[in-house]
C-alpha cells in the first residue's frame, strides 16, 4: 500500500478494501495530461511569486515533463496502490526529484486541482464534439443536395400527411444540430473559468497569482468565490444534459433509419457494412447501428439523472460523493463522440430509394390539403371546404381511387366550383412547389454553411 499524501494524522494503515472502494485511480487516469498540465502552470507561478525558488521549479518542470513523456509513450509504471491521479503524479514527482517535488502542492488543494483538471479534459471535449456534430450537419447538407428532387411523404403521428421534399425532412435534422451545437458553445464558455487558486474551500494564505496562471491555461476568467468553485458540478451537469437532447436527436434520426429500411417503407438500403444478419434466418440483415445510438440514448440520460441525483443533497463545499460524476462524464464523451461517427459514416452509405418513396406520396389522399386550399381560392370558407374534402376523400376510399383519379363529373358532384384547374392542384410536386414561405419545404434554405 503507497503512503497517503494525508497520512499523518493516521495511526492505523487503511483498511484494504476500503482503500479499494475510495480510489479512483482506475478511471481519473485518463486526466493526466490536465493534471500535468495544470501543475506545470502552478509551479510557473509560484516561482514568479518567489514562492518557489527557480531552480527548485526548474526541477519540478523537468520531473512532470518526464512523467508526462514516459506516460504517453506507455512507458510509465504505474503504481496502482495509489488513491488517484492526483496523487499518483505527485509520487512519481517526488520519486524522482526528491523532496522539493513535496512543494509543488503549496496554495493547492485536490478539490480545486480535480475541477481544474475536468475543466481542462472537458474544454478540449466539447471541442471535439462539435466539430463531429458539424461533420454530421455537412453530411446532411450532402445527401440533401444529392437528393434535392425526391419527394416522401411526411408524417405526423405516423399517418401520411402531406408530399414534402426528402431533403427538407433531413434538413431538420441540421437545425436540431445547429442548436445542439450552439448550446455546447455556450457550456464552454462556462466551462472556462478557473477554479485553481480556491484551494480546499477557503482560499489559499499564499498570495497566488490567479490570473497569471489563467492566461497560461487559457481560461477566459478566473471563479469569484473558492466555495463555489470547489463544489459547482454544473458545468458537467451542463454537458451531461446537453448530451442527452444530442443523443435524442441522433436517437429519432436512428429510429427513422430503422423504419425506413424496413420492407413496409422500404425508402431506404442501408450498406451491408453497417448492418449484421442472423444466427438463424438466413434472409436477415438488421440495422444494428441505428439501433445501438437509440439504445446508447438511455445510458445518457441515465448518467445525467445519476449526477443530478448525487449532486442534489451535498452541503458546501467538496464532498467525496462528486468523485462519482467522472465515470458518468467520461462514458458520456465516449458515447456522443462514437455515436456521432458511426452514424455520420452509416449516412454516407444509405441508398434511397425514390421510387418507393413517390409511390409512398401517390397514396393515402396527400393532397386533400391542397385541394382544401384549391376551394379556399375559388371563394369557399375553409371549414366548408375541409368538410367537402372530407366527403371527396370518403367517396374515394369508397371507389378504391385516389383524389386525382376522379373523374371531372365525380368531383363537380361535391361543389360546383371544381374546374379544369383543380388537376395541378393534385399533383404532389406542385404541392411542394407551391408551400415557398421561409421554412416550408418549398422553399430553399440558405444559410447552411456550418461553422
Ligand atoms: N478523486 C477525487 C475526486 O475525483 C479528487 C479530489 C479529492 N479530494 C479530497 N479531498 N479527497 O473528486
Amino acid at each position: 500500500m503507497s503512503k497517503k499524501v494525508w497520512g499523518g494524522r493516521f495511526e492505523e494503515e487503511m483498511d484494504a478494501l476500503v482503500d479499494q472502494f475510495n480510489a479512483s485511480l482506475s478511471f481519473d487516469q485518463r486526466l493526466y495530461p490536465h493534471d500535468i498540465r495544470g501543475s506545470m502552470a502552478h509551479c510557473r507561478m509560484l516561482a514568479k511569486k518567489g514562492i518557489l525558488k527557480d531552480e527548485e521549479a526548474a526541477k519540478i518542470l523537468n520531473g512532470l515533463q518526464e512523467i508526462k513523456r514516459e506516460i504517453d509513450r506507455g512507458e510509465f509504471s504505474w503504481d496502482d496502490s495509489q488513491e488517484d491521479i492526483h496523487s499518483l503524479i505527485e509520487a512519481a514527482l517526488v520519486d524522482r526529484v526528491g523532496e522539493v517535488g513535496e512543494k509543488l502542492h503549496i496554495g493547492r488543494s485536490r478539490n480545486d486541482q480535480v475541477s481544474l483538471d475536468v475543466r481542462l479534459f472537458l474544454r478540449d471535449c466539447i471541442k471535439n464534439v462539435i466539430q463531429r456534430t458539424e461533420d454530421l450537419q455537412r453530411t446532411l447538407i450532402v445527401l440533401a443536395e444529392k437528393n434535392f428532387d425526391v419527394v416522401l411523404p411526411g408524417y405526423t403521428h405516423l399517418q401520411r400527411a402531406q408530399p414534402v421534399l426528402l431533403a427538407h425532412h433531413l434538413l431538420a435534422y441540421f437545425e436540431m444540430l445547429g442548436r445542439d451545437k450552439g448550446r455546447l458553445q455556450e457550456c464552454g464558455r462556462r466551462v472556462n473559468i478557473l477554479p485553481l487558486g480556491s484551494a480546499a474551500l477557503a482560499g489559499p494564505s499564499f498570495d497566488l497569482d490567479r490570473h497569471m496562471v489563467a492566461r497560461e491555461l487559457e481560461f477566459d476568467a478566473i471563479s469569484a468565490n473558492s466555495m463555489d468553485a470547489v463544489s459547482d458540478r454544473d458545468f458537467v451537469l451542463e454537458f451531461l444534459f446537453i448530451s442527452s437532447v444530442l443523443m435524442m436527436h441522433l436517437s429519432r434520426l436512428s429510429e427513422e433509419l430503422v423504419l425506413w429500411s424496413t420492407q413496409e417503407f422500404g425508402f431506404i438500403t442501408l450498406p451491408d457494412a453497417f448492418c449484421t444478419g442472423s444466427s438463424i434466418m438466413p434472409q436477415k440483415k438488421n440495422p444494428d447501428i441505428p439501433e445501438l445510438v437509440r439504445g446508447k440514448t438511455g445510458r445518457v440520460y441515465g448518467h445525467l439523472v445519476s449526477v443530478l441525483t448525487m449532486m442534489k443533497g451535498l452541503p458546501l463545499a467538496y464532498n467525496k460523493d462528486m468523485q462519482e460524476d467522472k465515470e458518468a462524464l467520461f462514458d458520456t464523451v465516449d458515447t456522443v463522440e462514437s455515436c456521432l461517427i458511426v452514424l455520420n459514416r452509416l449516412l454516407t452509405g444509405v441508398c434511397f430509394n425514390r421510387e418507393k418513396m413517390k409511390q409512398a406520396v401517390e397514396r393515402g389522399y396527400l393532397v386533400a390539403t391542397d385541394l382544401a386550399d384549391y376551394l379556399v381560392t375559388k371563394g369557399m370558407t375553409f371549414r366548408k371546404a375541409h368538410e367537402t374534402v372530407g366527403k371527396m376523400v370518403l367517396y374515394a376510399i369508397d371507389h378504391q381511387k385516389e383524389l386525382n383519379a376522379l373523374s371531372d363529373a365525380e368531383m363537380k358532384r361535391f361543389s360546383e366550383i371544381i374546374e379544369e384547374d383543380v388537376r395541378g392542384w393534385l399533383e404532389p410536386l406542385n404541392c411542394i412547389q407551391r408551400r415557398r414561405v421561409p421554412g416550408a419545404t418549398g422553399s430553399v434554405p440558405d444559410g447552411l454553411c456550418p461553422g
